[in-house]
């Protein structure tokens, strides 16, 4: 028999209690919170779909791991065995533990960035570009044209412009600091990039001698959607699909706090001898020693599992297949939507939610009110209230996109919670028209999103 139903490949073990309250609570909630989510307590969130970074719930196997940590200073049994996985999943010899991703990316970029340089990507996600500018260079984002229309339906939206690398590398000849691959393209919508553009960006970018970087936070959804919708390939593993990624590249950056299924931690890989050297310079100076960079034993140790668990078929099948359910319970519903749904986030287009609200009143943050006041959900805004700037006449230069995301943490809410955010979405269908935008009374210079003050207009 074949069965309709994906059910959750895990039985529950240990369980977090989910705080309910009343609307008119949440009414209040969110008046204190100045209508930003981000100051919103936890325990008043229904279902946290924030974020799928650090999310996850552990295994049984992973918890057991942590009490296997060895918590020595230098040498650890536990990176060893970190450091083992990490090694045969990437294929690459220099493997450096730090605390979460952007600290990897801290070095790497701080490393090879500076002033007048350039790095080029399918879209550097938000850490990852603040790491190069900080550095004093320039990221350059060069998704497919196609990755830019959200209603549109491709196979492979995450993947790069191959013609437009061409013709920067030539331009930017002998500025270039690397080019870096994201998968799934977090920011681009959680898209994934096949195996054949990667090919394709890794020969471009030996033939002009530029570094080919993975940021592989996802990468085992990415081989998931490799596997199944890219011709050819599936006949390999998801892990193999992952290996083969990484053979072409010169080095990776992983957040662990995705798909290594951990709450905290991350790693850098360098293929060559020289690069890894002046990195594990930097390493040791601010993150910690070459064993254990910003980590504990016990959280190595859980790397060391996550990395082995993320890529059986099962999960990644419940995985996909849950964030696809949101997905397209919601374009039945009519709810305008980045199309095809991604690997770790449902995104929505607010601004054709909401077509009577213009940018400058905000119709990301909008919705992501008024998810959390009907249903007690917290999302993000991805729109002109995180990108947005001012012109020099005080007016607003809206971001291009006015997105929400709905981020969803692996192995910890189930069929019934995506059912009840799809029932939530409904009201929001039903009451589109009534509802009004936001205005913003208070701001900090810098990433505003995280700590701005709003106002209902
Ligand atoms: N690269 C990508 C593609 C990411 O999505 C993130 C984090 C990072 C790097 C940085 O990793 O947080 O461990 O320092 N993304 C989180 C998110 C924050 O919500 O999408 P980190």
């Amino acid at each position: 028999m074949h069965h309709r139903t994906i059910i959750e490949p895990f039985r529950i073990k240990s369980v977090e209690p989910i705080g309910l309250s009343t609307e008119s609570e949440r009414v209040e909630y969110l008046k204190e919170a100045y209508y930003n989510p981000f100051l919103l307590r936890s325990r008043d969130v229904i279902i946290d779909l924030m974020t799928d970074s650090g999310t996850s719930a552990m295994s049984a196997h992973q918890w057991a791991g942590m009490m296997e940590g060895d918590e020595a200073y230098a040498g650890s049994r536990s990176w060893e065995r970190m450091q083992a996985e990490v090694r045969d999943l990437t294929g690459m010899a220099n493997i450096l533990p730090t605390h979460q991703g952007r600290a990897a990316e801290r070095i790497l970029y701080g490393h090879l960035g500076g002033p007048g340089k350039v790095f080029i990507s399918n879209t550097h996600f938000d850490t990852t570009r603040a790491n190069i500018e900080f550095s004093g260079a320039t990221a350059i984002d060069i998704p497919i044209a196609e990755g830019r229309d959200p209603a549109l339906e491709h196979p492979f939206k995450g993947n790069l412009d191959t013609s437009e690398l061409e013709r920067l590398l030539t331009e930017h000849k002998d500025h270039v600091g690397a080019v870096i691959l994201t998968v799934t393209n977090n920011s681009g919508g959680g898209q994934p990039v096949s195996l054949a553009n990667a090919e394709h960006v890794s020969s471009i970018c030996k033939r002009h001698g530029v570094l080919f970087l993975l940021d592989c936070c996802r990468i085992a959804e990415n081989s998931w959607f490799v596997k199944n919708r890219e011709a050819g390939m599936e006949g390999l593993s998801y892990r193999q699909i992952a290996q083969r990624m990484f053979a072409l590249t010169d080095g990776a950056i992983m957040s662990a706090k995705k798909d290594a299924l951990v709450n905290m931690g991350g790693f850098l890989a360098v293929r060559e001898g020289t690069l890894a050297e002046a990195c594990i310079n930097l390493l040791i100076i601010t993150e910690g020693f070459t064993t254990y960079g910003g980590l504990s034993g016990r959280d190595m140790e859980a790397i060391a599992i996550g990395l082995q668990e993320v890529f059986d078929p099962h999960y990644l099948d419940y995985r996909i297949r849950s964030t696809t359910f949101v997905g397209d319970k919601l374009h039945a519903l009519g709810v305008p939507l980045m199309r095809p749904t991604g690997g770790h986030a449902v995104y929505i287009d607010a601004k054709a939610l909401y077509p009577h609200i213009p940018p400058h009143q905000y119709p990301g943050q909008t919705l992501v009110c008024e998810l959390y006041r009907l249903g007690g959900i917290r999302s993000v805004e991805i729109g002109s209230v995180m990108f947005g700037t001012y012109l020099p006449d005080g007016s607003l230069k809206p971001s291009p996109m006015e997105l929400v995301r709905l981020a969803i943490p692996r192995r910890v809410y189930t069929q019934s919670h995506m059912e009840y955010v799809a029932e939530t979405f409904e009201e929001i269908m039903r009451t589109r028209e009534k509802v009004r935008g936001y205005r913003i009374i208070k701001e900090p210079k810098f990433l505003r999103h995280f700590t701005a003050h709003f106002e209902k207009l």
